[in-house]
């Protein structure tokens, strides 16, 4: 299956633009842990800061909690509903970016964690990559019931399907606020974590930034791999200041600086906290924040997370869809139609918009461990049917 015509010449506009000139200077930052209370009975609540960054901010929280707000809000859709969304292309688009990470680097038997899980869309990729275990991590409520009925199969506007084959775990909190080390004491070390479409909202402070590597960092085993996708920042800079105002965007989405930005010059010195409002059709209508990637990789570097690769959408599908076994999996996903009679595809709109964003892949630095732990004594960590009162909140409230 070959790509579609305009796909290949928006291809050649993947050049790294100069556009972007950020320099990273980082203040060291140390983070404690402070355990306040747990209730009583199987939901188990804690709260686990960051003491020292408190003062910073009623704000930055209010956000994470206005991100969360949204996403929690967003009913499941039924499969019309979602046939009928103007960016279901885009959607089949981005799970086929997702497996093929899955495909590329998730092992069977491996211990998965799943950073922002959301509704926990990934499960049947994990699922068919044979992992071992599975723990998925979000902010929203409402996505990690969504998540907890899809695992036990109870979803019925999906399609009636056997029972996964991984136990799991459930867990509502800020995954970029929250020491995770010391709540999956007894679960890691994970052999891959996964934060998808979601990095970018730990970039509104540098605090959190940090959190959320040395979460991934402390949870991963030595040699352990880090995929995720997130906005590409070169692409969004290059964009904004191609336009007049501090808008732009297309049928499907739009994207809006402040005023404080009108100059479009950012400071090499505060690579953190660049916020804007993202709308994207049937999807997203959050604040956001600009990630520098090179930032983003320097800062890993500090938690012995090391790039393997970051490759903008455009040029991951074109680099994956030479390969038969990926090409056949799009065509089955049908985001460019299914190869017969379907002969939809993504508009160009909605190409536009997987331009927004890159995947990347991180290794943990070190040597897998030789004796690798057997996966049996997480038989009784996850659970194969998840009740309401298995799932953990974790708060980061004060
Ligand atoms: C675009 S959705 C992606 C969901 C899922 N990873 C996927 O690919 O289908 C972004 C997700 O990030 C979650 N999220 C945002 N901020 C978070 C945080 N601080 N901690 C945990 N999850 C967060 C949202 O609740 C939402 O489910």
């Amino acid at each position: 299956m070959g790509i579609p015509e305009f796909l290949v010449k928006t291809k050649e506009k993947i050049k790294r633009s100069e556009a972007n000139k950020f320099k990273s200077k980082f203040a060291c930052s140390s983070v404690c842990f402070s355990l306040l209370r747990q209730t009583k009975g199987r939901i188990r609540s804690f709260c686990m800061c960051d003491t020292q960054f408190l003062n910073d901010d009623e704000s930055t929280k209010n956000l994470a909690r206005k991100v969360a707000d949204h996403y929690s809000a967003r009913t499941n859709q039924t499969l019309e509903e979602r046939e009928a969304s103007p960016i279901i292309h885009l959607k089949k688009l981005n799970n086929w970016i997702k497996s093929v990470l899955i495909q590329l680097y998730a092992r069977r038997t491996d211990f998965v964690l799943d950073l922002a899980c959301g509704k926990g869309g990934d499960l049947i990729k994990w699922d068919k990559a044979k992992v071992g275990y599975y723990v998925g991590i979000d902010i929203a409520e409402g996505s990690i019931e969504d998540c907890r009925t899809r695992y036990n199969g109870d979803a019925d506007h999906h399609q009636r399907r056997k029972k996964f084959t991984f136990p799991a775990r459930l867990i509502c909190g800020d995954c970029f606020e929250v020491r995770l080390d010391k709540v999956l004491e007894d679960d890691a070390p994970f052999d891959i974590c996964s934060c998808q479409f979601a990095m970018h909202y730990s970039w509104s402070t540098e605090a959190r930034a940090r959190r959320a590597l040395a979460n991934v960092s402390a949870l991963l085993r030595p040699g352990g791999i880090f995929i995720g996708t997130m906005p590409d920042a070169n692409v969004i800079i290059k964009k904004l200041r191609e336009v007049e105002g501090l808008a732009f965007g297309n049928s499907v989405y739009w994207i809006r600086f402040d005023e404080e930005y009108s100059q479009k010059k950012f400071k090499a010195s505060s690579p953190f906290g660049i916020k804007y409002k993202f709308h994207l059709e049937d999807a997203v209508d959050c604040p956001e924040w600009v990630v520098p990637f090179h930032v983003f990789k320097s800062l890993a570097e500090e938690y012995d997370l090391e790039l393997v690769f970051v490759k903008n959408s455009h040029e991951f599908v074109d680099e994956y869809l030479k390969k038969p076994e990926f090409a056949e999996l799009m065509q089955r996903l049908g985001a460019l139609g299914d190869g017969n009679q379907d002969l939809s595809t993504l508009s160009e709109d909605e190409w536009e918009v997987a331009y927004l964003y890159l995947a990347f892949v991180l290794r943990k630095r070190g040597q897998p461990d030789g004796n690798r732990r057997s996966n049996n004594n997480k038989g009784n960590k996850g659970q194969t049917q998840i009740s309401k009162e298995d799932i953990m909140y974790i708060s980061s409230k004060v």
